[in-house]
């Protein structure tokens, strides 16, 4: 079996799971954070590299301050038990996204969080907090532009290869899947750039019941697409 080697999530249907039990919102995003760990778990079982979700968008604010506040102190609780995880199931845990807008202790626990894994290699976990890819295309912009003006770059040396250097993703490579669950199919503002040349994978179930079987049947859909990059398929 051809097993992706980076998988991007959109973990969508959170609300809606929580509403059909009759539970508040809050009560989907915990379930659906408690089936992070799982996922990973899977993941890495079924021999996936890199697996990258989308936890807090830059349009997440706008959402009510409670439910803000909630996914905050979820991630961070998250991130907290995930150092220990980390240690246990050799995880690579990055973030990408602008943080400079989280709560200052948050910022450091994340950078601590990457520091501490960054010794482990058997699966890499990134989680998007604060990501919006069009943010993230322009922060690497005023990035290119600074390089420009020190004289590090010039505009000739702008290639791809160059460009993807700027981005929050720099030490990833491009998601072979994408999968979002809860029936939209769209990508919502998640990254443009890196999935240029994916597969992409939608299904009905909700988040928080996005199990290993139904990765398991996401990887066999994948398996079974002619997969060209504008070329000839190899036969
Ligand atoms: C979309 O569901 C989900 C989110 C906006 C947040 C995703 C967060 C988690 C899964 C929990 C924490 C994550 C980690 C990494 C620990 P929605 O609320 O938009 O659902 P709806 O479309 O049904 O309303």
């Amino acid at each position: 079996m051809s097993v992706p080697k980076h998988i991007a999530i959109i973990m969508d249907g959170n609300g809606r799971w929580a509403k059909k039990r009759g539970l508040p919102r809050n009560a989907g995003h915990t379930a659906g954070a408690k089936n992070v760990e799982k996922i990973c778990l899977a993941a890495k079982k079924l021999g996936i590299k890199y697996l990258t979700l989308y936890a807090f968008s830059t349009e997440n604010w706008m959402r009510p301050e409670a439910e803000v506040k909630a996914l905050m102190k979820l991630l961070s609780g998250y991130l907290d038990k995930c150092v220990q995880t980390a240690h246990e199931n050799k995880m690579h845990l990055r973030v990408i996204g602008d943080i400079s807008r989280l709560d200052p202790k948050f910022q450091e626990q994340i950078l601590e969080a990457e520091r501490i894994s960054s010794v482990y290699d058997d699966l890499h976990l990134t989680i998007a907090i604060n990501y919006g890819s069009r943010d993230e295309i322009l922060r690497a912009m005023r990035k290119v532009g600074t390089a420009i003006r020190d004289k590090e770059l010039t505009p000739e040396e702008i290639t791809e290869e160059t460009f993807q250097q700027y981005l929050d993703t720099k030490d990833l490579p491009d998601p072979d899947l994408l999968i979002r669950t809860s029936g939209e199919q769209r990508l919502s503002n998640y990254l443009l750039w890196q999935l240029a040349y994916s597969e992409f994978y939608f299904t009905d179930v909700a988040w928080p019941e996005f199990d290993e079987e139904e990765l398991k049947k996401a990887l066999n859909v994948f398996e079974n697409r002619d997969r060209r990059y504008g070329g000839i398929k190899e036969e």
